[in-house]
This record gives structure tokens, sequence and C-alpha cells, in this order.
């Protein structure tokens, strides 16, 4: 098959949003019950989206349980991303966060509820009360499936508001004109592997992670950094993309999530001796506090020659004393994860963890709006006309160099609302489309066809699988500058071997080899984005922490104010880094000054 200009066909709609999760459904829903004429393109069935999978809870201080505010939020946020995060946007976010809850709640999330009738809220990581004094639950959950009830409920609500659904469609390339602004994408119908244009006033970039760049990791097979291929080829930069969270529960050798839930609900890390061993490393927060420190934690009892089994290789979750009723009340999915996965009755046993790839800090850098976002001449943002990103592809920066459990799902409610709320204001004013450029479809036409003529060369799972395990040995919790320099080098090797994949044997090409193929171009570009910041940033800080960076006193923790409190902006043209400046002052309360992160 030969793709030609001459045979692309066109749609048209107000706004086109690529991606069903929880972000992209409830942009396209604001958007909807707008009137607005909106597509979401997904490459599986929506309510199959990553969003689905999220366990634990969506943050929002209630107060439900305990005395709870938004800047007790704010200050978690803050301290969370060990500064690197913007405090205009975490402000923003943190205040919203009741209004977006209870949205969800009026829609018919079917959350868990206290006696009172009021939404349940369990603890989490780094989640404290009157900054960082005691532990708050903030938590809003649905057992220990909120991400697929918030799912289905955005899904079911979109349908009644006549959102458009393309789905198993894989978006391509984004449509920019001569001014730079972005006015549609190019895409795939999978079945069929024709390939259309969606001209849109409005594009939207709504397409998860990129976690499927690791070897070993919590993320569906379908996160493989769409969203961040597209705006980098578009030539946008990608914000903070050495910021990578390993949850400190991945179910040992399968990688399955066991929310950080179980240990809100009481569960306990154990070594190999059966000590609680958190408690030596966070007195106050204990088994509760960020995820990157008690990864860090539980890899260094591991290193320590405290880890459990046979190889001492893995960590104990310990669930045994919350008894079979609370469970299986609180945590059904999970005690179902144990019996599939590890073979384990979580009421009897502990399970076998270990910290496991799960969360992108980093992104296509947008502002609060959700518009996205590129620095002129001076370094002051500008906005790219026509292009918004929301959810875990973008960066707005509400997590910095480490993000706390529950403000995903917060961040894709907040965010994915604002960003409708903004668009429908720009569509009052705006009525006409601008015009395709003639060159639309070229660079999505140079790439499908490369792949149909090249029968030779290397199959994409063996380059993709390649570029997971440099990944996983180059960007790892604990990190070294020498890794992480060969890993630079490594990952430049596989850049090559990206183009040199073909669709072998075309008689027995299905359209999921050709989609195989196209992801690993984007792969391609999170991977080298993640491994060039990383081994450019001479610091340690949140999520990145590289041995030779360590805890001195002019730098605690290894932390470099001086030098390193800046965002990284990678740019695919030249393999190229450039920074810009946090965003110290909130919108309407003093700044968190910096502070050296203890627990
Ligand atoms: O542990 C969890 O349930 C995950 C939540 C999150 O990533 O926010």
């Amino acid at each position: 098959m030969t793709y030609s200009k001459d045979k692309i066909a066109k749609r048209k709609f107000d706004v086109v949003i690529v991606g069903a999760g929880g972000s992209g459904m409830r942009a396209s829903l604001q958007l909807a019950r707008a009137g607005l004429n909106v597509a979401v393109l997904s490459k599986v069935f929506p309510t199959r989206s990553h969003t689905v999978a999220a366990q634990g809870g969506i943050g929002a201080s209630l107060g439900n349980m305990n005395e709870d505010n938004w800047h007790y939020h704010f200050y978690d946020t803050v301290k969370g991303s060990d500064w690197l995060g913007d405090q205009d946007a975490i402000e923003f976010m943190c205040r919203e966060a009741p209004k977006v809850v209870y949205d969800l709640e009026h829609m018919g999330m079917p959350f868990d509820r206290n006696p009172d009738g009021t939404i349940y809220q369990r603890p989490f990581g780094g989640h404290t009360a009157n900054y960082g004094e005691k532990a708050v639950e903030r938590a809003c959950a649905a057992a220990d499936r909120t991400g697929h009830a918030m799912l289905h409920t955005l899904y079911q609500q979109n349908v009644a508001a006549k959102t458009t659904f393309f789905v198993e469609w894989m978006a391509l390339d984004l449509i920019r004109d001569a001014d730079g602004d972005v006015v549609g994408v190019t895409a795939l119908e999978m079945e069929t592997g024709e390939l259309y244009m969606l001209e849109a006033k409005t594009t939207m970039l709504a397409t998860g992670g990129a976690g499927r760049i690791f070897a070993a990791s919590t993320n569906a097979f379908i996160n493989t950094g769409d969203g961040l291929g597209m705006a980098a080829r578009a030539g946008l930069a990608l914000e903070d993309m050495e910021f990578w969270q390993f949850h400190p529960t991945g179910v040992a050798g399968a990688g399955v999530l066991l929310t950080e839930g179980c240990r809100g609900e009481g569960a306990i890390l154990r070594n190999s001796n059966g000590e609680r061993f958190m408690e030596r490393y966070a007195p106050a927060y204990k088994d509760l506090a960020p995820r990157d420190y008690v990864s860090r934690c539980m890899d260094q009892e591991i290193k320590e020659g405290r880890g459990c089994g046979p190889n001492k290789d893995y960590i104990n979750l310990d669930m045994t004393h919350l008894g079979a009723e609370t469970i299986m009340k609180r945590l059904p999915s999970v005690f179902e994860i144990g019996h599939n996965f590890a073979n384990v009755d979580i009421t009897k046993e502990p399970i076998p963890v270990i910290p496991t790839i799960h969360y992108q800090m980093g992104g296509i850098p947008t502002n609060i709006n959700g518009q996205v976002v590129t620095q002129d001449a001076n370094n002051h943002s500008v906005v790219v006309n026509g292009l918004y990103a929301v959810g875990e592809c973008s960066c707005v920066s509400v997590h910095g160099a480490n993000r706390l459990g529950t403000n995903s799902l917060l961040d894709l409610l907040v965010f994915g609302r604002a960003a409708g709320n903004h668009i429908v204001d720009f569509h009052s004013k705006v009525k006409t489309h601008k015009p395709l450029p003639e060159n639309a479809a070229d660079l999505s036409l140079e790439r499908l066809n490369r792949l149909e003529t090249a029968t030779e060369g290397e199959y994409a799972q063996d380059v993709a699988n390649d570029i997971r395990d440099a990944m996983q040995q180059h960007a790892s919790v604990f990190r070294t500058q020498a890794m992480m320099d060969e890993g630079v080098v490594e990952i430049a090797k596989l850049r090559e071997r990206v183009s040199q994949i073909g669709l072998k044997d075309k008689s027995k090409v299905f359209n999921t080899a050709r989609i195989e193929a196209l992801e690993v171009e984007n792969l391609i570009e999170a991977a080298q984005a993640t491994i060039v910041s990383a081994a450019a940033r001479k610091e340690s800080r949140g999520a990145h922490t590289v041995n030779d960076y360590g805890d001195t006193p002019e730098h605690p923790n290894g932390r470099n104010d001086q030098d390193w409190h800046k965002h990284t902006l990678w740019h695919k043209e030249g393999n190229a880094l450039t920074y810009k400046p946090v965003q110290m002052k909130p919108l309407t309360v003093e700044s968190i000054k910096l502070q050296t992160r203890t627990f």
C-alpha cells in the first residue's frame, strides 16, 4: 500500500482531542456541553484508557475525616515536588480540587461513603495537616478502583453530551501552518490503515504518559508517549523529562500497581528481618513519606542485604493485620491482584513489592489554561495558537520533581476542565477555521511510506524492547553520572535503529505491525528527552537521585538550588537543552520558600 497526498480524506471539527483518558474526557465534556463539535480520538475503547488503572483516590481537601484545607494541600504539593513545581499552578490546582470532586460526585461517581453520607477519604503519602505536622485523609476514594469509576462516569456523561468518539484511531502528527499555529492533526484509522486529516480550530493532546519507555512499568502497553512524539516532531520542547516516578509498590516480577491506598489503610513495608524500616528513615511520615523517598529507602534496604526472598531482591508489603473485612471493603482489587499476580492471599501473608516506574512528571509545557507554551527570545513563555495539552503528557508544572499520590487524577480533572472552559471562551469569539497548509500531511506521508517500502530492517518490538532495557539500566531509582552518560550514547544508537525498522514479509503484516512501528517513533523521542535531560542535571532533586550528587552541608540531599533550581527544556532539533525559571510566586498567597525536605 502506498499513501498518496490526493487520496487523504478530510474531516472538520471545532475541537479535536487526542486521547480519551480522564483529562481528555473531562475537557471534551465541557466542550460538548457548550455545544461545540468535538471529536475524541483513542487508540483503545475510551473506558480502557490508562486512567482506568488508577486505584487509590483523588486528592482534595474536603476535610471529611479531619480538619484540612487547600493551603495544607498546596504546601504538601510544593514540598513533594522538591520545590520544582510552579507555585501559581499548584495553588490553582489545590484550590479547584474540592470543586472538581463535587462536580464528579454530581455526575454520579460512585465514591465510597462515610456513615454521614460524605465522601470517604483515606491518608496517602505526603498528605499532611498543618504544614507537615500530622497525616491527614485527603484521598477521595471509590474502593481501590477510583480511576475505573471516574473514567466510566466521564464516558457516560460524554455519551449523553454527544461527544463524537473515534475508537481505535491513532493520531500521527500535528499540522502547523506558516504562522506556527496548530490547525489539526493527521490520524490513522487503525482497522483500515486509512490516513485522514482532521481539521480543527483547536487541537488538544491528552495522550497520557510514556511509561512504556521502561521495561518494568505499572503503565498500560498503550502508553508510548504519542503526544510527546507529536509535539517533538512539530518543533516543540519537552519539559523536565528527567523526572520519572517510581511507585514503591509494584508487584515484584509483574510490575502491576498495588495502590498506596494499601499503606493509607495501614499496610506496612517490612524488610527480611520483619522490621518496619520506614520508621528509621522517616520518623514522622513513616510508610507514608512521598514516593521518591520511600522508593529510595526500599532500594537502600535491598542494597544493604535486607531484601526479602531467596535472592533478597524485594520488600514485603504486610496487610495481614488489617483484617479480611477491611481488605475486601477498601482494597478488593488489591486482593485480586495478590491472588492473580503473586499467588498470595494478602489477608494471610505479605506480598512481595519493588519500586516500579509509574509516572512521568515532565511533558509538553503549558500554562494553567492548558495552552501549550514555547519560549521567546527573552525566555518568556508565549502561547502556541490552537494547541492545548492536558494530563500526564503535559507539564504545567504541578508535580515538579516528584508527584504526590492522588494529584494525578486531580490534575486530569482540574486542567481538563480549565482547558475546556478556555476553549469554549475562545470559540465564542473565533468563528472560522484557518486553512490547512499545502504540506499538511507531508511528514505523516513520509513516515508511513518509509515503513511501507522498508521490507528489510528490524522488527519494531525488538527495537522497542532494547529502548526499554536501556532506559531501565541507565535511568533507574538511583542514577550515577556514568550510567546516564552511557545511556545517552545507547539511546542515540537506538535512534539510528528506529529509522531502520521495516515491516517484514508484507503478506503477514497486520495494521498492528504498522501501529507498533509508529509508536516506537514516539518512544524514542520520550526516551532521548529523558536520558539527555537527566545526564545534564548535575544535582539530586525529587525522583532524579544521582549517587555522585549526595548530601553535603552546602547541598543538603544533593540538591543544588543555586545552579539547578530551573526547568529543563529538551528540543528534538539538535538534541539540545535550554532552561527556564521555576515560578515561585503563587496566585494569591505567600510563596513557600525553598527548604530542605525532611520527613
Ligand atoms: O497508589 C495509587 O493508588 C496511585 C495513585 C496515583 O498514582 O496517584
